[in-house]
């Protein structure tokens, strides 16, 4: 259940008054123990989710069921993830709606396949390709663990990304995004199983990286001219007076790279470029 009062089988995240998280999950009889005393679990089960419970020695505890992105930075990981910031830039940049079938690799711990599970929604395929089974694993574990089941429009392989045909994948997909460390060893996989007009997206964490990909892009002369770009995320402290940026961020995860598929035997157009003086 993603809304509505609190059922057994929930995972509900208790927030106490230092703002520290614990995540349970709702047993009818259950009980929550810390040195704050007891949570019973019958006194959340039932109750809307923004309730607020009272421990047997009198702390108080506000409770909500685990959004995506709490699944996500709390989950356990064989990879690192694509942080929240960056798969919304993918879910939109990239294009990715309601019914459509994309592919991407790796699955690594499951982190945007479960954004692209939602968004795609059970009308729609994602096809998720993992080298590594270890890795695999985990991302099966925590998809499973946050939509309480697998996913039907869901299709994770054990495989290298390279050996993928479009016979594999039922035909061409709307939609490609890598998230590996060599991406541009793998652009005439790219070109073979993505739609004209398709998207192809790419999440590459250093500046030789960027580099090697958006030249092996060109050189495939079969998609538009790539963007890059990264997205710097800062929060805010708002409080009176003291309002003002936070002192610390995630300064950098990565650069996204993005292209389109172009018809087959199309030359694509010479970017144009200002003429140096
Ligand atoms: C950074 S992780 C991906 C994390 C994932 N996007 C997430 O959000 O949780 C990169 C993954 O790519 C996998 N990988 C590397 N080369 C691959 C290939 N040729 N085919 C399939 N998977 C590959 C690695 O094993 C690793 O698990």
């Amino acid at each position: 259940m993603y809304s509505g009062p609190f059922q057994p089988g929930d995972k509900v995240q208790l927030t106490d008054a230092k703002r520290r998280h614990f995540t349970i999950e709702l047993v009818p009889g259950g009980q929550f123990h810390s040195h704050k005393g007891i949570v019973e679990h019958d006194d959340i089960i039932g109750a809307d989710e923004g309730s607020v419970v009272e421990s047997t020695l009198g702390a108080d505890y506000l409770c909500f069921r685990h959004l995506l992105v709490d699944h996500v930075l709390s989950m356990p990981r064989g990879a690192a993830v694509i942080y929240p910031k960056d798969a919304a830039q993918i879910l939109v940049e990239g294009d990715i709606f309601m019914g459509a079938r994309v592919l991407e690799a790796g699955a690594g711990s499951g982190a945007l396949t479960m954004s692209l599970l939602r968004a795609v929604g059970p009308e729609g395929r994602v096809f998720s390709y993992e080298i590594r089974d270890d890795h695999l694993a985990f991302a099966k574990d925590n998809v499973a663990e946050y939509f309480g089941s697998h996913p039907e429009w869901w299709s994770p392989r054990l495989g290298d990304f390279g050996e993928i045909t479009r016979e594999d994948l039922d035909g061409p997909v709307d939609r490609v995004i890598l998230d590996m460390v060599e991406p541009w060893h793998f652009i005439d996989t790219v070109k073979d199983v993505l739609i004209p007009g398709g998207v192809f997206m790419t999440y590459v964490a250093t500046v030789p990286q960027l580099m090697n990909i958006m030249e092996a892009i060109r050189e495939a002369k079969c998609f538009t001219e790539p963007r890059a770009w990264e997205t710097l995320l800062r929060e805010w402290k708002v409080e009176g007076l003291a309002t003002r940026p936070e002192h610390r961020m995630n300064a950098h995860t990565a650069f996204l790279v993005w292209t389109r598929r172009l018809a087959d035997g199309v030359v694509p157009p010479r970017p144009q470029r200002r003429a140096r003086r």
